[in-house]
């Protein structure tokens, strides 16, 4: 091919952005030493006593993450399909509950009050990245999902994000700025759509 045709041509300098990322300056292990050891035993303890254990096994699953460090209420239960990256940041208060599918990447601190539930394919993500650092380095900020709240299926919590007791967020809502107590909030960015009805038993 003819070294000046438009195809072997570097791009216009001119009018090419400068690039911001540098990700070759990146931190290679952004984790402890002792960080990388725990997500390793995790790992594998989590691809085969969990991941396989019988569908009501819950007092299992949660002997197992509380021996990771998770604290967990003696009636709150996991489904084998839920995900936890760091058990050892990882709380969930008394008759909660996860369904299959659950992710809670929990590079941040998550916290779960009692009665509260998370439907299938609800994504928990506690963790980011400074975008204004052109190495863009991990952020790991908490979420806190209060009690007697439900988290319809497929919904993605966001960084930083608290939601109030007593809420409902919608199928496949996107939450990224905290939720009132007592709201139904849905959609895309998630927004309060009514208050939740609490008549007395
Ligand atoms: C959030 C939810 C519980 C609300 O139910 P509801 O009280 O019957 O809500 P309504 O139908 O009165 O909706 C109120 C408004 O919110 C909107 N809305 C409700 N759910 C929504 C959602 N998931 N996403 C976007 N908008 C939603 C409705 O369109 C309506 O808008 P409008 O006032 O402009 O017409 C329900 O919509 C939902 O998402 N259910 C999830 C079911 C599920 O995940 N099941 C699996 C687990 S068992």
């Amino acid at each position: 091919m003819d070294e000046k045709s438009p195809a072997s041509s570097p791009p216009d300098s001119i009018d090419s952005p400068r690039i911001f990322q540098t990700l070759n300056k990146t931190a290679p292990y952004p984790y402890s030493k002792r960080e990388y050891a725990r997500r390793f035993l995790w790992n594998v303890v989590y691809a085969t006593f969990f991941r396989f254990s019988p569908p009501r096994s819950f007092w299992w699953r949660r002997f197992l993450l509380k021996s990771f460090g998770a604290k967990i209420g003696p009636h709150s239960g996991l489904r084998p399909g839920v995900k936890i990256f760091h058990p050892w940041l990882f709380e969930m208060g008394d008759w909660s509950m996860l369904a299959n599918g659950v992710v809670i990447y929990n590079l941040g601190p998550v916290k779960i009050g009692d009665h509260t539930v998370l439907s299938q394919d609800v994504y928990v993500c506690a963790g980011t990245h400074d975008y204004t650092n052109p190495t863009l380095p991990l952020v790991r900020p908490p979420i806190t999902i209060g009690s007697g709240v439900w988290i319809a299926a497929g919904a993605f919590i966001g960084p930083n994000v608290t939601i109030g007791d007593n809420s409902v967020v919608g199928a496949r809502a996107v939450v990224t700025k905290d939720i009132e107590g007592g709201a139904i909030a849905a959609g895309n960015p998630a927004r309060v759509v009514k208050q939740r009805p609490m008549s007395a038993e």
